[in-house]
């Protein structure tokens, strides 16, 4: 297969950047995709590449073994809301609910034999809060949180995803945390009995989730989100304990919202007749913050 020029670039970013083990860990894996090639000069390009990697990894090895293997707070981010933020439909508040009270109280649950929630999958059209929930459990369990987003994890390196998702489901070890996998259809992807490259590569993908799932320390809450339910392996569905959907709010609690956001940004509610809130709480809360840079622009060039 001959080399992209994503792959080039891909390489350079990383030397640019000087993540050594990135550097590294592509370059590794474009010596061996040259060195699958039939024609001879690839293959000499790719034994040049790989010897070069080599010997640069020996030269640094004093240094790479002097650094910590991985921070331990990879992937951790603050929370950006809490539950009081959030508007949810009452079905999805009252299992949110539940699961808060199942990883505060676990042992309450396990007296009665029964698991607490371990992962939940949420799904939904974009803008609805699916990512925000994950932050308002962290926020609100006082839990750290530890986000990844499924491109941070995927590789277009064939068999370079899979080791990037057991080392991010290994960086959280058995600390209590909730586990944010953003976009999880990509490595979630239903497996299919093609045998093209890519399918296969997606079958290894989703086989290596399903084994990380199941294997995931019980202090971890994990929450899945995606816009695409329907490309979910069905294997991978029966690991969450609870499938939310988020639907569109309805026009009376968008309504409802960009008041509530108005007060809260001292905007003229007369305004708020004119404006154009979009579909969902995120377009809502744009239309908002526009008008508010608009009222202050007026109210500066009036001075
Ligand atoms: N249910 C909600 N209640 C209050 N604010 C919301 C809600 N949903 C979305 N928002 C606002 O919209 C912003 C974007 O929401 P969020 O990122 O959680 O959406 P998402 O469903 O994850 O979207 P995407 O599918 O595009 O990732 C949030 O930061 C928040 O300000
Ligand atoms: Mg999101």
């Amino acid at each position: 297969m001959p080399i992209k020029p994503a792959q080039l670039a891909g390489l350079l970013a990383s030397a640019r950047r000087g993540n050594d083990k990135d550097f590294y860990n592509t370059a590794e894996a474009l010596a061996t995709q040259l060195l699958r090639n039939i024609g001879s000069d690839d293959r000499a390009l790719g034994s040049r590449l790989r010897a070069f990697v080599e010997s640069e990894r020996k030269l640094h090895a004093e240094e790479v073994l002097d650094l910590p293997e991985e921070p331990i707070d990879k992937g951790v981010v603050t929370p950006r809301v809490g539950f009081e933020d959030l508007r949810l439909p009452r079905r999805v508040a009252e299992t949110l609910r539940q699961v808060m009270l199942e990883i505060q109280h676990p042992e309450i649950y396990r007296e009665h034999n029964l698991k607490p929630t371990r992962a939940i999958l949420i799904h939904g059209p974009s803008g609805t809060g699916k990512t925000s929930i994950a932050h308002a459990i962290a926020k609100d369990s006082k839990r750290l949180l530890r986000m990844a987003v499924s491109s941070d994890l995927t590789s277009e390196y064939m068999g370079a995803t899979s080791p990037k998702i057991r080392d991010f489901f290994k960086s959280a070890g058995a600390s209590p945390c909730v586990m944010l996998l953003d976009e999880c259809d990509t490595l979630l992807h239903s497996r299919n009995t093609q045998r093209t490259n890519t399918a296969r590569e997606e079958g290894d993908i989703t086989n290596t989730m399903l084994q990380c799932l199941d294997a995931m320390h019980p202090n971890i809450l994990l929450v899945a989100t995606t816009n695409l339910l329907d490309c979910v392996d069905s294997a991978a569905l029966r690991r969450f304990d609870h499938v939310i959907e988020m639907p569109l709010p309805s026009a009376s609690a968008m309504g409802r919202r960009a008041a509530e956001l108005a007060a809260r940004h001292k905007l003229n509610p007369a305004v708020l007749s004119d404006l154009d809130l979009g579909a969902t709480y995120a377009t809502c809360e744009l239309a908002i913050f526009a008008a508010v840079r608009r009222q202050i622009a007026d109210g500066l060039a009036a001075e």
